[in-house]
């Protein structure tokens, strides 16, 4: 059955970009001989039928990965209110429409394989508002940074499933506690 599954990398105190949008406190660590095994992320994609991210998460990758080929072979959503550009050969829709909405086309265009809720983590929270998060996979990195965009901004009960170290980075599965 289709997971919806939110996959990120935080700082210790809990945000996934700085103030301003900057990645640089994650992209130059160190993953490790085997980036995590089974809970790399190259292990995860493999199991990613369906995509959605935010308007900023889609923008981050167009200032710095505009020039290169678009990452996802997989159907991607993009949650915005504006007309952004699209990238040629990618399979990319923009939408506004209401996340269970969007979350029933993903699923269908996902078939066997599970959506990834790539941030940010408001995104992720109203996929949680809706009762369509089912898991949350946290890399932390060994650096606090103060203030930024936030990891998952709501109140979310979670049980661990797995972890492990890679690198520089903590990896941590946890699956969502439904209330009863
Ligand atoms: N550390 C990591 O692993 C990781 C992973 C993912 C992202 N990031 C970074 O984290 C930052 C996330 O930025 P962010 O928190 O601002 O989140 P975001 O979800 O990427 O973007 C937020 C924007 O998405 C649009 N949006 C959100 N919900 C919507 C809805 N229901 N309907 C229509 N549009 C909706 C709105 O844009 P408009 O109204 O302006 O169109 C909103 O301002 C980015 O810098 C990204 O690069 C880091």
């Amino acid at each position: 059955m289709t997971r919806t599954r939110y996959f990120v990398a935080s700082t210790l105190d809990g945000f996934i970009a700085t103030d301003d949008h900057s990645l640089d406190w994650l992209v130059t660590r160190d993953l490790g001989p085997d980036k995590g095994g089974d809970l790399s992320y190259d292990a995860f994609i493999a199991d990613i039928g369906a995509i959605a991210m935010g308007a900023a998460t889609y923008e981050w990758l167009l200032r710095h990965h505009g020039d290169e080929p678009w990452f996802y072979s997989q159907p991607c959503w993009v949650f915005t209110h504006r007309d952004l550009p699209l990238r040629d050969g990618a399979d990319l829709r923009l939408t506004r429409a209401p996340v269970p909405e969007v979350h029933a086309e993903m699923t269908a265009a996902a078939g066997e394989k599970d959506i990834w809720v790539v941030g940010g983590g408001d995104l992720a929270g109203q996929f949680h508002d809706a009762g369509l998060l089912d898991e949350v996979l946290i890399s932390v990195a060994p650096l606090t940074i103060g203030s930024g965009q936030p990891l998952l901004p709501r109140h979310v009960e979670l049980r661990i499933v797995d972890s492990r170290v890679a690198g520089e980075f903590v990896t941590t599965r946890y699956e969502v506690v439904r209330p009863k």
